[in-house]
């Protein structure tokens, strides 16, 4: 499952010194083609919405096996967001289009990255990409270790 946080709709038009000029379409895209070559289905999920996130990550019980997120703002703010992403229990990757830790100081910490399996930020939507290949890596991997 893929979930986007908030503003992440705007992209493309939003701030594009800071992001860029790619559109949540194109990223979603990207990523869809990239799923067909990785043999993998997607839900790719968008809200602005802190409990609408949740929700849907708690209706990930049972029907995904992974999750890759960027959280955006929420990562900074939101407790509930990453006690839902522990809660459930299901391998998470963590990204961000810019490098978090060269920008504003109240954007060097993630609340969800420590319940992530990795977090990969700065190459812009490149980043997304990397990460849907670290996620079905580590899912991979984990499927291998149950068989041995
Ligand atoms: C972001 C970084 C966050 O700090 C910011 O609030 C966002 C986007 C990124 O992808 O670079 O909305 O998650």
């Amino acid at each position: 499952m893929v979930l986007h946080g908030p503003n992440l709709n705007l992209l493309g038009e939003r701030e594009p010194q800071i992001y860029g000029g790619v559109t949540l379409d194109t990223i979603n895209r990207e990523l869809r083609n990239l799923a067909d070559e990785l043999q993998v289905e997607l839900a790719i999920f968008q809200s602005n919405h802190e409990g609408a996130l949740i929700d849907r990550i708690h209706q990930a019980r049972g029907a995904e096996q992974g999750i890759l997120i960027n959280p955006a703002a929420y990562t900074h703010t939101s407790v509930a967001l990453r006690d839902a992403l522990a809660a459930v229990a299901l391998p998470v990757v963590e990204v961000h289009l810019t490098n978090i830790y060269t920008r504003e100081s109240f954007r060097h910490q993630s609340l969800t990255a420590p319940v992530a399996a990795g977090l990969i930020c700065g190459f812009g939507a490149d980043s997304y990409l990397w990460g849907l290949r670290a996620l079905v890596r580590l899912l991979r991997s984990e499927e291998k270790a149950v068989k041995k």
